[in-house]
């Protein structure tokens, strides 16, 4: 299994240890050298280049990624060595980064895979040495807690569909909060029914799984809380529109917003931030069956407000909109949604950075630093009303895919469709659908990204 790294701080360290050293090096290769000492030294190479904010971030991971491949467990650095000062990065702020990096470069999902004979290839121990004081040891820690708070999120996204339904998504929440200060509350069959959810009751009926509603809360200060809202579909066939073979794979991850919405909450907690935080995750499977939803069908909204299917494959926004409407009883300072919403996002964007939508252009503004600085990347998209006119409904009051079936704008209708839903409170959508799996390069294990749980925790800070 996948452990924590155990991170030693020491001012200076034995002359015969023979720890493995890494260093950065103006290179492009990276290379390994065993040094007359017997002791082995690894350079990472940084190129010639001045290094980014980004690069850097990347590196930090590719030194870990590196030791991992020569089966080296433990290893040590100066602390200095690491900083590069052209970033004007302050320690504290680079030792967080290289603790939240180092871990999520070390996670790799196995829990499905034996080990080999000789064992998986993680690092075990990473010595700092040098001028580490106690706010750069504390930085250290709160690094890591995010790293390890990320990597369970990725783990959890990562179990396939058959192991994660809503009701163990729900069984999930509960665990990953047990022995914090959040409260996890789960809406059955019955409650979601009592609150007359019909979108999500809607998009679940075709599945044998039943549905769940959970709510996370942490209450860090009294007052209006910020509500985080995450898409939890924990298989997307795309309901009788099915999706292709291509299409479907990887869609047990189309519960990632939700994954991160949980594991965002309790990381709030387990950091102490003076705020109050509710989490949201609808959870649903969207399956073909003899009782699933139909295109065509009109699904009665919590808001009152009719939901004209002419997609069961657009199924995520369907089950928000109750999620943002049930939202308004907090009367939240701010909502933020994350969910692998569109294919679209992925079309406009790639896969570096996720898709926001914002009215307010301050938290636009403020979204897209703090990505920067986590390293969760972000582009703005419209939300203007004129996109209104492609999803107004001709038997309901509003379609879930554009009325005339181009698939031009599929991302901004996504967000269009959400809006209407989120009209009582400050709020912010992140489409996360490009940013669902690492990509090659980044030094990132194969499967679920962790999007955009550094980002949120550090918008919860600064909110
Ligand atoms: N979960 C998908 C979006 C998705 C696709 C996420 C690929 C990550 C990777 C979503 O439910 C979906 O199917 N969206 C449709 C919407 C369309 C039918 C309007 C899409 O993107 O094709
Ligand atoms: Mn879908
Ligand atoms: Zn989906």
């Amino acid at each position: 299994m996948h452990k924590k790294i155990q991170f030693v701080l020491a001012k200076k360290l034995h002359k015969k240890n023979k720890v493995a050293s890494i260093q950065f090096e103006a290179a492009e290769e990276s290379s390994l050298v065993r040094l007359p000492s017997g002791k082995k030294m690894l350079s990472v190479g940084i190129g010639k280049e001045q290094v980014s904010r980004r690069h850097y971030l990347n590196l930090l991971r590719k030194i870990v990624t590196i030791a991992k491949a020569h089966r080296i467990a433990i290893f040590r650095f100066r602390f200095d060595d690491l900083l590069l000062p052209h970033l004007e990065l302050s320690r504290t702020d680079a030792a967080e980064l290289i603790a939240t990096n180092f871990e999520m470069a070390n996670f790799e999902f196995v829990s499905y895979k034996t080990p080999p004979p000789d064992g998986w290839r993680f690092v075990k121990t990473v010595i700092v040495t040098g001028n580490v004081d106690r706010a750069v040891r504390n930085a250290f820690i709160r690094g890591q807690r995010i790293g390890e708070e990320v990597n369970a999120c990725r783990a959890l996204a990562n179990t396939p569909a058959g192991m994660m339904t809503p009701t163990i998504l729900a069984d999930e929440a509960k665990k990953a909060a047990r022995g914090t200060k959040v409260k996890v509350k789960i809406l059955g069959v019955r409650d979601i029914k009592k609150l007359k959810m019909g979108a999500i009751l809607g998009v679940s009926q075709g599945s044998s799984e039943e549905p769940r509603f959970i709510i996370l809360e942490y209450r860090g200060v009294p007052g209006k809380p910020i509500v985080l809202v995450g898409k939890g579909v924990t298989f997307d066939t795309g309901g009788l529109n099915l999706k292709s073979t291509e299409g479907m794979s990887d869609m047990h991850l189309d519960m990632s917003g939700g994954a991160a919405v949980i594991h965002t909450a309790v990381l709030a907690a387990k950091l102490g931030l003076k705020k109050h935080v509710i989490g949201l995750i609808p959870a649903v499977e969207n399956m073909p069956s003899g009782s699933s939803y139909r295109p065509g069908d009109v699904l009665r909204s919590m808001s009152g407000k009719t939901i004209e299917v002419l997609n069961t494959d657009a199924e995520g926004r369907i089950i928000l909109a109750d999620a943002l409407t049930y939202a308004e009883r907090y009367k939240p300072r701010l909502v933020v949604d994350v969910a692998t919403l569109t294919g679209a996002a992925v079309v406009a964007l790639g896969e570096r950075a996720s898709a926001i939508f914002t009215k307010d252009e301050k938290l636009e503004h403020l979204v897209r630093k703090l990505g920067e600085e986590s390293g969760d990347y972000v582009w703005p998209m419209p939300l203007w009303d004129e996109y209104k006119e492609d999803i107004k409904g001709t038997f309901g009051d509003i379609a879930n895919d554009h009325i005339r079936r181009s698939r031009y704008g599929g991302a901004v209708l996504g967000a269009v469709f959400l809006y209407a839903f989120a009209k009582k409170y400050p709020w912010v959508h992140i489409d996360i659908a490009p940013r669902m799996t690492a990509i090659e390069g980044e030094f990132l294990s194969k499967g679920a990204a962790g999007a955009p749980m550094r980002l949120l925790i550090k918008l919860l800070e600064k909110i």
